[in-house]
């Protein structure tokens, strides 16, 4: 399996949805759609929307038929990116290789755009595919990424990242670190695998193999997030390097340190891929990608 090159043609498939969700940058209201298009079509690597549609295929589906869902993925992890960036959060300048929104416009704006991000970015769940066939799927699909982007996932775990930021020792630090990262970033990684099962009919033990894979998934993502945060470049990147150890968060970096952290990450990567092997025989495209995720520079 050549990853990089699945990687590219799954890439174009979602560049091309997002272009059909996202109002052009000359219509009603300009600012905001240039906003949207500012922080969205700046190169985000697409894990969210690819995995939906691998696992989608994995399950038996044609992934060309749920890529306008899986796009309402990536707006909604762009809406985290755009909000977590913004001055009250982690108070980034530098996303995907340009000035963050709220550098670029101004705060209100990234504000707004975060707001429209996740509005648009659920809408496409509720309404892709279409047909009534799909009905049953959609809502299954709209229920299961609303429960991990909000205050029980995604926003709750970011909530914690932020409490727990300027430092946190003591017995319960590995404890809470682990509940930060599988909701902040685990959560709607493993509803992007889960969307992929439900629309293709996978429910019960099925699905809870396809949930599994994402939430280990989920983890390795973040933990890798970490170690790039530590050692990579902003060009390799596209964000600013070492923010985490200058804000005091708590990391898998700033609590075990690299090497370890790198070992967490192997384990986590051998975890995969028989995860993956159980969803899709072996050499499947879904554990091709837990790889990359795992050993990714960017
Ligand atoms: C960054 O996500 C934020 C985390 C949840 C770690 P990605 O690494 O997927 O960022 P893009 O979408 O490729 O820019
Ligand atoms: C971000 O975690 C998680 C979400 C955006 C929900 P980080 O704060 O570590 O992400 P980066 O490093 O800024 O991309
Ligand atoms: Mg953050
Ligand atoms: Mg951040
Ligand atoms: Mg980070």
């Amino acid at each position: 399996m050549n990853v990089g090159r699945l990687l590219e043609s799954e890439r174009a498939a979602v560049e091309a949805g997002l272009e059909r969700l996202l109002p052009p940058g000359d219509a009603w209201h300009r600012r905001l759609n240039r906003a949207m298009r500012h922080a969205v079509f700046a190169g985000g690597k697409r894990i969210r929307p690819i995995l939906a549609r691998l696992a989608h295929a994995a399950a038996g589906g044609d992934p060309d038929a749920i890529t306008l869902a899986a796009c309402g993925l990536e707006l909604i992890h762009t809406y985290s990116l755009v909000h977590d960036d913004l001055p009250a959060l982690d108070d980034d300048d530098l996303r995907r290789g340009r000035p963050t929104v709220h550098v670029a416009f101004d705060e209100a704006t990234a504000i707004l755009v975060g707001d429209a991000l996740l509005t648009e970015g659920l809408g496409a769940i509720a309404r892709y595919p279409e047909g009534a066939s799909w009905a049953p799927g959609r809502a299954r699909a709209v229920a299961l990424v609303a429960a991990a982007a909000g205050a029980l996932g995604m926003v709750g775990g970011q909530m914690e990242d932020l409490e727990a930021t300027g430092g946190v020792d003591g017995p319960d630090a590995a404890e809470r670190l682990q509940r930060i990262h599988r909701h902040k970033t685990g959560c709607l990684l493993q509803a992007s695998v889960e969307l992929g099962a439900v629309l293709a009919g996978v429910e019960g033990s099925g699905r809870e193999r396809f949930a599994r894979f994402g939430e280990r998934l989920g983890l390795a993502f973040q933990v890798a997030d970490d170690l790039l945060d530590a050692t990579a470049t902003a060009g390799e990147m596209g964000k600013s390097p070492g923010k985490d150890e200058a804000a005091g968060k708590l990391t898998y970096v700033t609590l075990y340190g690299l090497d370890r952290t790198r070992r967490i990450l192997e384990e986590l990567e051998a975890e995969l891929g028989l995860l993956a092997r159980e969803l899709e025989g072996p050499d499947g495209a879904l554990g091709a990608v837990a790889s990359f995720v795992c050993r990714r520079q960017s």
